[in-house]
């Protein structure tokens, strides 16, 4: 994946990524934004339905190989499993559809995001990073003028009792095209096999620092841990370019298919370093929809990854 060209692209992601640094503290040779994570294997099976939606190449292949990544929130490689800040948890999948050809997902268990473009999401940081005892603070001023980074910032974010129980959302919207050219907006929803459970607070609490990685690895080697991965499909005259507007749940859902991950991925740590997400789906039949968040996230994640990977091996 190349670095875009156009240079105010460039500048912003570089002024994103050094406001993270600055608030994350920079942990060399991990992300800046879910630093803790976790990698497994294992195959995507499309649906029956899978076809009415995409014509994207693992719809139609009776399976395709997996590699996904659970994480934690913030940039703290060592945060504990126990600390309310490390919500949302996330999912990044990986398709390996040939050698070095691949299509991603990148989810977060919090359906929504606090800001509509990545100058927003730069303006929110520093204001964050500026707030002090003032009243009304840059933060306050901030949700002010922007009321759903607010609601953002509110939605209650509870812990999972288990990575595999967790629901998590795609946020920006794709167009999904079929094989008769029918394109479609959708959103991406992936759900638990063993069910949603969330902790209370004061549950979450009295769990140990690693009981949710720890209970992961005892889960995977006890057998196949599954998810659905569905689509959440917009109707005609829904937002589709705004990452901060939920569309209402009576929109249908289409199952795209199962993901069954059987194996932790050797060497962990190694290729948890090395691989880079790309929001960005680039492959035929699943389209990037209008949300100014993609080339941005694209762009940061990149410079990001690429510094990742030059850091020396811990
Ligand atoms: C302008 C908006 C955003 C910025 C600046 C941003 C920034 C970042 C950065 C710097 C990373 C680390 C990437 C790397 O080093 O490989 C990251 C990872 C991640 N972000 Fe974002 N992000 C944004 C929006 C979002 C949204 C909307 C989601 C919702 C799903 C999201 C979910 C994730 C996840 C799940 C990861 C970890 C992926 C992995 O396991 O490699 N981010 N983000």
């Amino acid at each position: 994946m190349p670095l875009p060209t156009d240079q105010k692209l460039i500048a912003l992601s570089e002024d994103l990524l050094k406001q993270i640094d600055a608030m994350q503290g920079l942990h060399h040779g991990f992300r800046p934004f879910h630093a803790r994570g976790i990698m497994l294997s294992g195959s995507f099976t499309p649906s029956p339905d899978a076809v009415s939606m995409t014509r994207a190449p693992h719809i139609s292949r009776a399976s395709t190989p997996v590699t996904v990544r659970f994480s934690s929130s913030t940039g703290h490689p060592l945060i504990p499993d126990n600390d309310p800040s490390a919500n949302p948890r996330a999912l990044a999948i990986r398709f390996h559809l040939a050698e070095r050809v691949h299509t991603d997902i990148i989810s977060h268990s919090t359906d929504g995001f606090p800001t509509r473009t990545g100058q927003e999401f730069l303006e929110f940081l520093r204001a964050a990073a500026s707030s002090d005892s003032s009243k009304p603070s840059p933060l306050d001023k901030f949700f002010s003028s922007h009321p759903r980074a607010l609601a953002f910032v509110q939605t209650p974010k509870p812990a999972p009792s288990s990575f595999a129980r967790e629901t998590y959302f795609g946020v920006t919207a794709m167009r999904f095209v079929n094989r008769d050219g029918v394109g479609r907006y959708g959103r991406y929803r992936i759900t638990p096999d063993a069910g949603t459970e969330h902790l209370d607070a004061d549950t979450a609490r009295s769990k140990g620092a690693n009981f949710l990685y720890d209970e992961l690895t005892a889960r995977i080697a006890k057998g196949p841990i599954g998810f659905q991965i569905l689509v959440q499909v917009a109707n005609p005259g829904d937002i589709t370019d705004d990452a901060t507007v939920h569309w209402p749940e009576d929109r249908p859902l289409i199952n795209l298919g199962k993901l069954s991950l059987t194996n932790a991925v050797p060497d962990n740590a190694h290729e948890q370093k090395n691989i880079i997400f790309d929001p960005i789906p680039r492959v035929d039949g699943i389209e990037p929809s209008g949300d100014p968040l993609l080339e941005v996230r694209a762009a940061v994640y990149l410079l990001s990854g690429r510094r990742r990977r030059q850091a020396p091996e811990q």
